[in-house]
């Protein structure tokens, strides 16, 4: 641990300097938190599990051309990302009512949505993240109004791809939370590229013949087996067939 300089450390990981500049090494834990850190738990293999997850989700995705922050995987818990200046904004995707909006519009969970719906909240755990409009986004230059038709229009995207995804593995992708970052070419352009992680931590996954919950919720609602559900997505997808 101590051959790096930690750069930050967070709830689900850690970010150490990377072997090259402009780089970083991310670091999975297997630490999982909810309701703005009031709860917390360890649970083993989460990381590793995490980790060869959003490996496979977002070289899925620069495949198809959406820009990410991934390089490549280093080991079971580490992978290589490019350093990015992350937009303050975590941008939720959704596809059928659960969470936090079934919650502020009376809505039953499991009640498809008429359309998929993109909401932007502030990244700041001291207010919980509040839910924010296009006007303050611009108003505190948090993202100009072409960062936004660029965050909705490859979030939008992002959904298309892992709705089909996820639906080719039996599972239902109700919503997800995505994190945008810039990055700066040799002119001091910047470029939006799809960053942090993309795993049942930040998405809600459930089993299309059941509607099993295989996702942090396991977690949040106490419903037990969180890394038996992480390991049967991640087996679903193909990934990790063998154990460990
Ligand atoms: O809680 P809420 O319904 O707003 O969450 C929507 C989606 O965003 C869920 O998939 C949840 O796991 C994810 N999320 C997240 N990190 C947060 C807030 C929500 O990954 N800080």
């Amino acid at each position: 641990m101590s051959r790096r300089k930690k750069i930050y450390e967070g709830k689900a990981k850690i970010l150490y300097e990377g072997p090259e500049p402009g780089t970083l090494v991310a670091h999975f834990k297997d630490d999982a938190t909810a309701f703005n850190n009031k709860k917390h738990a360890t649970l083993e293999g989460k990381g590793v599990l995490n980790n060869r997850i959003s490996e496979f989700i977002m070289t899925h995705l620069n495949n198809i051309g959406v820009p990410t922050h991934f390089i490549r995987r280093l080991n079971m818990r580490e992978q290589l990302v490019r350093e990015v200046e992350i937009v303050p904004l975590e941008v939720v995707v959704r596809n059928v009512a659960a969470g936090s909006i079934a919650k502020r519009f009376g809505l039953e969970e499991g009640e498809p949505l008429p359309r998929s719906i993109v909401e932007f909240y502030y990244k700041n755990d001291a207010l919980e993240d509040p839910m924010v409009s296009e006007e303050h986004i611009t108003a505190f230059n948090w993202a100009t109004t072409q960062d936004i038709d660029d965050m909705i229009a490859l979030s939008l995207r992002v959904n298309d791809f892992m709705s089909g995804l996820f639906a080719g593995a039996g599972i239902r992708l109700i919503d997800f939370k995505l994190e945008f970052g810039r990055l700066y070419d040799q002119n001091d352009i910047p470029r939006l590229v799809l960053a942090d992680e993309i795993s049942p931590d930040s998405c809600r996954l459930w089993d299309m013949a059941t509607n099993e919950k295989m996702d942090k919720d396991r977690f949040r609602r106490d419903l037990g087996n969180v890394t038996e559900a992480y390991a049967e997505v991640a087996r679903r997808l193909g990934i990790m067939k063998e154990s460990g």
